[in-house]
């Protein structure tokens, strides 16, 4: 019988269809499984439910000999060594399309806080400063009407663009390769930080995308401008960022996702009224984890069958 271990515990149902087939061994704990414990459990297993947080490498690779799938609960796989994985002819599965809408939500909610500065007003009112109205008193910019840059424009790119439709954006975008998208323009990075009021980072991390935006991008964007990020924190470079935020190159930032991640309570970021910072919570919704869950196991079912995955990564 195969064995499968599973990273992090998932609902019982969604399980279910695992464990009727091969034996399941699942981390109870509230934290990531600790290195040495994954490495360990992994040793005689055929298949892995990975997560953002488990670390696939040579290292973890070696220690699994008999591993032929490892299936990842996110989109992002910039956790696990494809080129590893593909040496040992491990099959790597991953959870597209079903987070889309939740994510491009939260990219829009982010957006709509940050510009409007809803987080610094709720602060206001938590710390007993809320005073007599003032017509000029924490102003903001708009979200109807603006030019909004993103930068990858995949799924959740796309998605963050149909949203922008609804408030009359002019929407510009960068990406790797040639991409048509109705309504929307493509452009190179200087003019899409030039143009942008509000520039969405929405582009998976790798060797192309780690850092490329640092103080010579954030200097090239608008002062009024914000920043989003729901996509990796290693695409930012977050000293860059806070020196940004400080000094008046942008307007303000929220961020789904930081690097280092968790940030550390006395991060210099957290200190700045025009920086939000949310725990890397852009798919969580409950529809939608549940979903990611029930993807990553029937990628895992298939891998093992040796069917054709649901959601292969790379797809070919
Ligand atoms: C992903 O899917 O890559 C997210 O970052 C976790 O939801």
């Amino acid at each position: 019988m195969s064995r499968v271990y599973v990273a992090y515990s998932l609902p019982e149902d969604i399980l279910r269809p695992l464990i009727s087939k091969v034996e399941v061994e699942v981390w109870p704990g509230e934290e990531p499984v600790p290195r040495d414990e994954l490495l360990a459990s992994v040793a005689g297993c055929d298949g892995l439910l990975s997560m953002i947080t488990t670390r696939v490498d040579e290292e973890l690779l070696a220690a699994a000999p008999n591993l032929r799938v490892v299936s990842q609960m996110a989109v992002g796989v910039d956790n696990i060594d494809m080129a590893a994985c593909e040496s040992r002819g491990v099959l790597v599965g991953h959870t597209p399309d079903v987070l889309t809408e939740t994510v491009a939500d939260t990219a829009f909610a982010l957006l709509a806080t940050s510009v409007r500065r809803l987080a610094e007003g709720a602060r206001v009112v938590t710390m007993g400063e809320w005073g007599p109205w003032n017509p000029w008193f924490l102003l903001g910019g708009d979200l109807h009407g603006i030019t909004l840059g993103i930068v990858g424009m995949g799924r959740i790119g796309q998605a963050i663009h149909r949203r922008a439709a609804g408030f009359q954006m002019r929407v510009l975008y960068s990406n790797p390769t040639r991409r048509q998208v109705p309504g929307a323009s493509q452009v190179d990075l200087a003019t899409l930080l030039a143009e942008s009021d509000a520039l969405v980072l929405s582009a998976p991390l790798n060797d192309d995308t780690r850092g490329m935006i640092g103080a010579a991008q954030l200097k090239a964007m608008k002062p009024t401008a914000h920043l989003v990020n729901v996509a990796r924190g290693p695409l930012v470079q977050t000293a860059d960022l806070v020196e940004a935020l400080t000094k008046g190159w942008i307007a303000g930032a929220a961020l789904d996702v930081t690097d280092p991640e968790p940030l550390p309570a006395d991060h210099p970021l957290l200190e700045l009224d025009n920086c939000l910072v949310v725990p890397h919570i852009g798919s969580a919704s409950v529809a939608t984890r549940r979903a990611m869950a029930e993807l990553a196991v029937a990628n895992l079912i298939a891998g093992l069958d040796g069917d054709p995955m649901p959601a292969r990564f790379p797809s070919s």
